[in-house]
């Protein structure tokens, strides 16, 4: 799938994450030219790829309700104009619009055969990543920039993340230019470790660091909270930290 790039780092990243997920679908059904009734009624595997797929769009829609919260935060950011306001009521309406569809499709899935349930899910995903994209996310980004050239966005945004997004988090200063390769090194070992945790770990990450807390997590994950827990333990330990503190101030360096 082609992912309109916003030029913000983090919406990209997660875009990317969300491309990630749509590759998985990929591979739910690999006679993907024939056509999904037939197919999915003749298939011994029918039930099988009904219980991937529902898992997958469970998780789809956690990470997404934390994408859409990122961006919403961001768009707090926009000056009070007709035009900024604007943008951010059918931004928001998009977003909750999506929500929506993939809450709906939960049921689908389990009343539809696999393949067609999955095309809708492609269909959504390409919504989000294409058309929404270039629409919204876009826009959002170039309008925080432009939209009042004397304010300095970058730090209005890590401000703002401290306080909504990031509670735990100390305001990081702006890395100097001696510190910037020292800074690229622990990215690149941070996005590293972050690779290494499992689809349905990297979904309970951002929303730990989002500031979740397991109950939360297991409410919009359709897990138990003993669950959360045990995937709370893997990814300290893939992280190699051991408080949500240590882990949002490692996370932070991605910024
Ligand atoms: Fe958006
Ligand atoms: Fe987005």
């Amino acid at each position: 799938m082609t992912i309109t790039k916003t030029g913000n780092a983090e919406i990209d990243q997660q875009h990317e994450i969300l491309d990630t997920m749509v590759a998985e679908l990929e591979s739910l059904c690999l006679d993907a030219g024939q056509s999904p009734d037939t197919l999915c009624h003749e298939c011994c595997q029918q039930k099988l790829c009904q219980t991937r797929l529902s898992a997958m769009v469970d998780r789809l829609g956690a990470f997404l309700a934390g994408h859409a919260t990122y961006e919403e935060r961001m768009m707090e950011l926009l000056p009070d104009t007709p035009t900024c306001q604007s943008h951010v009521k059918a931004h928001k309406a998009a977003h909750q619009g999506l929500a929506k569809q993939l809450r709906k499709l939960g049921v689908q899935v389990s009343s539809d055969t696999p393949r067609a349930a999955s095309t809708e899910v492609w269909r959504i995903l390409g919504d989000w990543l294409g058309d929404h994209s270039s629409l919204f996310d876009n826009r959002l980004v170039r309008m925080t920039k432009s939209a009042s050239p004397e304010i300095d966005f970058d730090s209005e945004l890590v401000i703002m993340l401290d306080r909504h997004v990031f509670p735990n988090r100390p305001t990081a200063p702006k890395a100097s230019k001696e510190g910037g390769s020292a800074r690229q090194k622990a990215k690149v070992e941070i996005r590293g470790r972050i690779e290494s945790l499992s689809p349905t770990q990297k979904n309970v990450f951002w929303l730990v660091v989002g500031g979740k807390k397991n109950r939360e997590i297991a409410e919009e994950l359709g897990i138990t909270v003993n669950t959360v827990k045990t995937h709370r333990a893997a990814i300290f330990s893939k992280m190699d930290v051991s408080s949500v503190v240590e882990l949002v101030k490692k996370t932070d360096v991605l910024r």
